[in-house]
């Protein structure tokens, strides 16, 4: 059964670990998600971009396919289903879908319009059970090309959108969705600790997981991050590993025609990049 991310998300401040969110695309990617967490009994966070909802046809295919793997594959790990920078539509969409766990991302919004539209959304996730992400201070990315730096996130902004009663907070702190560029100045902890001051117990979101140093992941856990979200890195390995697959001829040896042949070595590929994060974060064994 699907669960909120608000106590396995508590367990992960106090402990001084953090949970990962992994995105998923599709049902290989999924499946490999899962059997990792249960293999090494640790919590998880499948996130699910708008976009990746559209994808597999809608959110409620996405919660019908992840109830019946939990079901099928004997999950016994706690999952949560979370979608990922949800505009307000989106996370009402989800709620009624059946998610667990939802991110309103109203960071591009004046604080003040962020604030009016988190407060209906929690309100909403407090009656049902569902845990709720917010965002202040944009998350940088690549964007047609361009790369946009992460912005900083304002600590009393935060204090302000942690005191509407969200489970966990994004706070921008100069992370970048994707590759980071060569001159990236790398994550400040400044803006973190005053963060963390504002908003006390709050567990801390670090989004743009990919890239970022092992030593730097250390010392965001120990200032108070409780979640992790790694996309890039599990489509770079699963596009490498297909790429390779074909490249080396194997698609036309016996039934090149096999689509779970196919996607087969990007599978795997994603269960060891899930592997090392989890061991990265800390999670193995805490479920
Ligand atoms: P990366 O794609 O950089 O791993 O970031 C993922 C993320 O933060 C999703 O919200």
């Amino acid at each position: 059964m699907l669960v909120s991310a608000k106590e396995m998300l508590n367990k992960a401040r106090d402990g001084k670990y953090a949970v990962g969110q992994f995105n998923i695309n599709n049902l290989e990617w999924t499946k490999s998600v899962l059997d990792v967490a249960e293999e090494l009994r640790s919590p998880v966070i499948l996130g699910v971009s708008e976009g990746a909802g559209k994808y597999m046809t809608g959110f409620k295919t996405v919660v019908g396919m992840v109830n019946g793997m939990l079901e099928e594959m004997n999950i016994t790990v706690p999952v949560a289903l979370h979608l990922d920078h949800g505009t307000f539509e989106g996370a009402q969409k989800c709620i009624r879908a059946g998610f667990s766990s939802i991110m309103f991302d109203g960071s591009h919004y004046p604080i003040a319009e962020n604030i009016e539209k988190t407060k209906i959304l929690v309100n909403t996730c407090d009656v049902l059970g569902i845990s709720i992400e917010a965002e202040v201070g944009s998350i940088g990315g690549e964007e047609d090309g361009v790369v946009g730096m992460g912005e900083c996130a304002d600590p009393k902004e935060c204090k302000a959108i942690a005191d509407l009663g969200v489970t966990m907070l994004a706070a921008g702190i100069g992370n970048i969705h994707g590759k980071y560029p060569a001159n990236w100045p790398g994550l400040s902890f400044e803006t973190l600790e005053a963060v963390k001051k504002e908003v006390g117990d709050m567990p801390l979101v670090l989004h743009g997981g990919t890239g970022i140093p092992a030593d730097m992941i250390k010392k965001a856990i120990s200032l108070g991050v409780a979640k992790i979200n790694v996309n890039t890195e599990c489509q770079l390995s699963f596009a490498d590993a297909t790429r390779k697959y074909i490249e080396a001829g194997k698609d036309q040896q016996g039934k090149g025609f096999d689509p779970r042949k196919l996607l087969a070595p990007g599978a795997e590929a994603i269960k060891a990049t899930v592997k090392e994060k989890m061991e990265l974060f800390g999670s193995v064994g805490k479920a």
